[in-house]
């Protein structure tokens, strides 16, 4: 009987713990199945990596409808421009000359390269 009680204090105690680190989880990422845009294995298109990386770090600033600075990110058409004219890496990268971006904090490393190489890759959607 003692033991019984004892296993059940302890899966009481597993099951608060994990509940915090999902917890945890969640406030760190607050979005609907978070992908990891840092994983090798995401594909070097638009729709499956840079896309997301926008949506997380930079579209809060640069949708459609509050266009910060006057620019939108919200399109794969909006996001070609930006390349195109050397302002997206500029800023991601914080070349001299550009406004560093994101404004507080910095992209990933593995973010900006999943960009760079998605824009060696031609830019496909
Ligand atoms: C908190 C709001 C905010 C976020 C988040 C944000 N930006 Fe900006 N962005 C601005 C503002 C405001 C400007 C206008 C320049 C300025 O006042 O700093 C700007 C300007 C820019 C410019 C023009 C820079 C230049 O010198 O030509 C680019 C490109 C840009 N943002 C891209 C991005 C990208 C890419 C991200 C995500 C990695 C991002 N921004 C995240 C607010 C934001």
């Amino acid at each position: 009987m003692k033991h019984k009680t004892l296993y059940f204090l302890f899966a009481i105690v597993l099951l608060s713990t994990e509940g915090c680190y999902y917890d945890r989880f969640n406030e760190q990422h607050p979005f609907d199945g978070y992908v990891n845009t840092c994983d090798a294995e995401l594909a070097d298109t638009y729709t499956a990596t840079v896309r997301v990386i926008l949506t997380y770090n930079c579209l809060s600033c640069h949708n459609a409808s509050s266009k910060k600075g006057d620019i939108s990110l919200a399109t794969i058409q909006d996001v070609r421009e930006y390349v195109n004219s050397g302002r997206l890496m500029g800023s991601i990268r914080k070349i001299s000359g550009y406004e560093a971006m994101p404004p507080q904090g910095e992209l990933r490393e593995c973010d900006i390269q999943q960009i760079q190489d998605w824009i060696d890759a031609g830019m496909p959607e």
